[in-house]
């Protein structure tokens, strides 16, 4: 039986123009109906997932869950428990009507730096197109708070944008730190925060919390690409976004403005897919 679809509506941001060209870009795409909002797709987070195991029997807590869509892949594992923690309201309605069916899962609103749940009960942490958004001291308490969920030997699996230095780097300017340019370049457009790591940068933030690195995967960033949406969303879920974006004149400047910087930093942006394991 599929998920139900529940929309979230267009919030003011406070900011002077339309909301649409004011949004996080995530929520944007939200508003239009996109419910996969990770650099590598469905295909990648099902990749990571068949990595990490989730099963019957596992406490499963999902850092960031936007309005679900992963959370439907894992409640179909049938876990012991599954707990979503995020503080932002804009994908709740959403998420909430994905759990609704599922008496083991729970949504905590609260900061993955600080989740309020116990030590060491958690067998599986997983967190898409989360950290990226967070400068290196939140990541470090993010990451430190997934490790201290885990027991020994429990998966933490993340799906995050991969800062790839490539010929066409700028010999001299930061690669995945603060300054970096393409990070600025995309930040604007997005309008969150985009600080994407390395593949060296992600695999260091891991080690220095205790975490194994076990699994890893590289995909394309093109999360608005028609051919990927069309994967990620389905025939009507696509159909129903491009309809949506064609209708909003804000929005679809918004969008193919945020495309054009995806397409322009293609060679330097990628996804990347680890699971990692608590050390004992
Ligand atoms: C880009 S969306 C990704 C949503 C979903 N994981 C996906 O891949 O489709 C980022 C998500 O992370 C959440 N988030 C951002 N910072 C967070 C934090 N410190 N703790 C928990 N969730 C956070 C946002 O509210 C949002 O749900």
């Amino acid at each position: 039986m599929s998920e139900p679809t529940t929309s979230i509506p267009l919030r003011p941001t406070g900011r002077r123009g339309p909301p649409e060209q004011q949004m996080q870009g995530h929520w944007l795409l939200a508003t239009l109906g996109k419910r996969v909002l990770r650099p590598g797709g469905l295909a990648l987070t099902r990749r990571l997932l068949q990595a990490a195991a989730p099963g019957a029997g596992d406490r499963i807590v999902e850092f960031g869950p936007g309005v679900g869509r992963t959370a439907t892949v894992l409640l179909a594992a049938e876990p012991t428990t599954y707990v979503a923690v995020d503080p932002n309201p804009e994908g709740s309605a959403a998420l909430t009507a994905v759990l609704a069916r599922h008496p083991q899962a729970r949504l905590e609103v609260r900061d993955a730096a600080d989740t309020g749940l116990p030590t060491g009960q958690a067998d599986l942490v997983v967190g898409e197109a989360m950290l990226s958004m967070h400068d290196q001291k939140t990541k470090d308490s993010i990451v430190a708070e997934a490790a201290r969920l885990l027991g020994p030997g429990g998966r933490y699996a993340i799906h995050e944008l991969e800062r790839i230095e490539d010929a066409g780097t700028r010999s001299g300017a930061p690669v995945g730190g603060p300054g970096d340019p393409v990070s600025r370049e995309i930040s604007r457009t997005i309008k969150v925060g985009a600080r994407p790591l390395t593949l060296q940068g992600w695999q260091t933030l891991l080690e220095a919390h205790g975490l194994e690195i076990v699994w890893t995967a590289h995909a394309p960033m093109r999360l608005l690409e028609p051919t990927r949406v069309f994967a990620d969303e389905g025939v009507i879920g696509a159909t129903r976004f491009f309809v949506n974006v064609a209708r909003n004149k804000p929005a679809r400047e918004r969008v193919l403005a945020m495309r054009k910087s995806f397409r322009d930093n293609r060679a330097q942006l990628g996804a990347i897919a680890i699971v990692a394991r608590r050390r004992a």
